[in-house]
């Protein structure tokens, strides 16, 4: 957030800012609770921290920004580690990892190539184990990386701590002498969720989040209130009086698994950036199906001994970082509240922001649902406020600072009136706080609707964007979704967003669409509640559009899936006198879905995705091999996708993707079989 704020202004927001972190950091670090995320605190950091760069002078001694971090804990026996446990610097975008590579590459002239080894970055706490001739003799935390606690008799209680490190004949040299495991005390988010649904049940206070409890568990006085929560020990470094014994990573990885410990198995060499970014994007998708929280990635240089020569800067080694995924969370402010109107009339706040940067893109408007929701959270306007954002979700805002407000802060209140078209704005249904402009022509609603029909997911419609929408409707060329089949290149040339070749294109791309999918064309009319599943299972089912068409409630709600809401909607939907001339002005102009007839030909009606690499032949062989027994290839997965075959080496957007449609994913093996 950039400041306008006079110097005043800006002394009193400073205040604000410096006792809300300052609280959150007590609770954090003294209590092991949480008051908010660590992202939203880094968000008001940052802020205060601009406000003192404006305003130096401002600046004072005991300010958030001038702390430096970590202390042990009195209340256990503190012992010094054998090397500094030291943290990692962190970076957040590919260029930044060239910049490390660059730099690190510069020190050393005489390496040919660099191998690194990448791993998941847990959220837990630090520790070290200490073994002497293969018995676990103690474990300290972190603490200020050079002396922690002694919390050998808490971390004696975790199972995945071996008490002897396990003897086998290759690796029996590390039961002797001194062998130091060092590693983070995670607790999974299951575990934690069960936990703290039977403290919910105990009617005890619930706990923030797993790494807080896990620390917060790890530093209890009382041994077998430890043993009776749920904790794991994940190692990640293995280190020997003779280093040489461990001479790369992924060898201390392979030795600590000999020896009993748990290791990510994820992790995994790589040596070109490119392979690293793959990695990372694979696993920023897939993160939430691992055990356990993580926000990034640790890169390390593979070779311990060019590790070693690399050196420490600070206390953060050179040869390793930190890759941490976007932050998905962040403080902005609410600069006003305004009404939008849905394709289907629903009338929804929405904030308008600040702009902020929140999971790699910028945020300036965050959905606030419905009346109520904003009054239970009570969000104002000039409300300082977490905003939350993940991956290709809308924005959402979270709850307001209220410690922030300085008394100029507005309530919002629902207008009566649609800000369209001046329609009064009708509750839906009673007990339903969403309001609704009932007018069918609103011109909002219009073009969200037609936006809709030409989207990806359903008409699939190249070209057909947001402002191609707006200024056809503007210019009186289109009405409805039906009017598009009608433009012809020389009216769209009337407008000036089309020269001949982009205006000839629309029209062959709008043509191209006249015999869509059966779910597809359901999909896209935008009846309410109907999202792509359903629209799939609803095409499944009926086969025929007539027959949609003619349904009855009961009819509907008989079939797997489909409840009673979306029964109505569709009823509903074929009852309205507009949609029926809608549908018949698609007919007469000979748009219509098709039926595909699942018989005939092998592969007849059978559509294919491929994904990864194929070990029997290329991907243009498959889409041939597909097409000559009559089934379709395609290029991306769509509802209309029978079969993901997925090949080696694929990102897990499309796995993603095809789990959300419900589409089947089969092997190469089970590929071939069918072929
Ligand atoms: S390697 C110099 N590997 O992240 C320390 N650390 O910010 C290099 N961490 O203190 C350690 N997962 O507690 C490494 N797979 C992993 C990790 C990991 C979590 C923690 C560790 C370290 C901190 C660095």
């Amino acid at each position: 957030m950039s400041s306008k704020l006079s110097r005043a202004q800006a002394g009193k927001r400073i205040e604000k800012l410096r006792s809300l972190i300052n609280d959150y950091r007590y609770h954090y670090h003294v209590l092991d609770e949480s008051i908010m995320s660590d992202e939203a605190a880094d968000s008001l950091k940052h802020e205060l921290s601009e406000l003192e760069t404006e305003y130096p002078d401002l600046i004072t001694l005991d300010s958030p920004t001038q702390r430096v971090a970590g202390a042990p804990l009195p209340g256990f026996k503190q012992i010094e580690h054998s090397s500094r446990m030291l943290s990692l610097n962190d970076v957040f975008n590919e260029s930044e990892i060239v910049a490390w590579e660059t730099r690190i590459i510069k020190l050393l002239p005489d390496t040919a190539k660099l191998e690194y080894f990448v791993d998941i970055k847990m959220d837990g706490l630090a520790c070290a184990l200490i073994y002497k001739d293969g018995l676990l003799s103690h474990a300290v935390t972190r603490g200020d990386g050079l002396i922690g606690e002694d919390v050998t008799s808490n971390i004696r209680t975790i199972e995945s701590v071996p008490l002897s490190l396990r003897n086998t004949s290759e690796y029996s040299s590390f039961l002797k002498g001194y062998t130091e495991v060092r590693g983070e005390i995670v607790m999974y988010k299951d575990e934690f969720a069960a936990l703290n649904e039977k403290r919910k049940k105990e009617g005890k206070p619930l706990f923030a989040n797993p790494r807080n409890t896990a620390a917060g568990t790890i530093r209890q006085l009382d041994p077998s209130l430890v043993a009776s929560r749920p904790l794991h020990f994940r190692a990640y470094d293995l280190i020997r009086e003779n280093p040489n014994e461990v001479a790369t990573y992924s060898v201390a990885y392979k030795v600590l698994k000999h020896l009993g410990l748990l290791v990510n198995k994820e992790s995994k060499v790589l040596t070109t950036r490119k392979e690293i970014m793959e990695f990372a994007k694979d696993w920023e998708l897939k993160r939430k199906d691992l055990p356990f929280n993580t926000d990034g990635l640790v890169i390390k240089v593979n070779d311990r001994a060019i590790y070693r020569r690399l050196g420490v800067v600070g206390k953060a080694p050179r040869g390793a970082i930190a890759y941490k995924y976007a932050a998905e969370q962040a403080t902005t402010k609410v600069k006003d509240i305004f009404v939008s109107i849905g394709r289907t009339g629903a009338a929804t706040p929405v904030a308008m922001l600040e702009a902020v940067v929140i999971a790699g893109s910028t945020v300036q408007m965050a959905t606030l649902h419905n009346e109520s929701e904003i009054a239970k959270k009570d969000i104002r306007i000039g409300d300082t406020v977490i905003v939350h954002k993940a991956g290709d979700i809308i924005p959402e805002v979270i709850e307001p600072l209220v410690r922030l407000r300085d008394g100029r802060e507005k309530i919002f209140k629902m207008p009566e009136h649609c800000p369209e078209c001046s329609t009064k704005l009708i509750k839906y249904k009673e007990a339903d706080a969403v309001w609704r402009c009932p007018n069918q022509s609103c011109p909002s609603r219009s073009w969200k609707r037609i936006e809709h029909f030409a989207s990806k997911e359903a008409m699939d419609i190249d070209g057909l964007g947001e402002k191609n929408v707006i200024a056809l409707l503007a210019a009186k060329l289109i009405n409805d979704p039906a009017d598009l089949y009608i433009l012809t290149a020389e009216q769209l040339l009337q407008l000036d967003r089309f020269a001949e070749v982009s205006a000839s294109k629309l029209v062959k791309s709008i043509q191209a669409k006249k015999s869509p999918p059966l779910a597809r064309f359901i999909y896209s009319l935008g009846i309410r509640h109907i999202g792509i599943q359903t629209a799939v299972d609803l095409a499944n089912h009926f086969r025929d559009f007539n027959k949609l068409m003619s349904v009855t409630i009961e009819e509907l709600s008989d079939i797997d899936g489909i409840g009673e809401v979306v029964a109505e909607a569709v009823v509903e939907w074929f009852n309205e006198t507009r949609n029926i001339t809608l549908i018949n002005k698609f007919k007469s102009l000979n748009v219509w879905p098709v039926v595909v007839k699942k018989t005939g030909g092998k592969l007849s009606g059978v559509s294919f995705v491929v994904t990864g690499t194929l070990e029997a032949m290329g991907r243009e062989e498959a889409a041939e091999r597909i097409r000559s027994l009559g089934g379709t290839f395609q290029s991306a997965i769509g509802i209309d996708t029978d079969y993901l075959v997925v090949g080696a080496n694929v990102g897990a957007s499309k796995l993603t993707k095809a789990d959300k449609l419900g589409t089947k994913k089969i092997s190469e093996k089970e590929f071939l079989n069918l072929l």
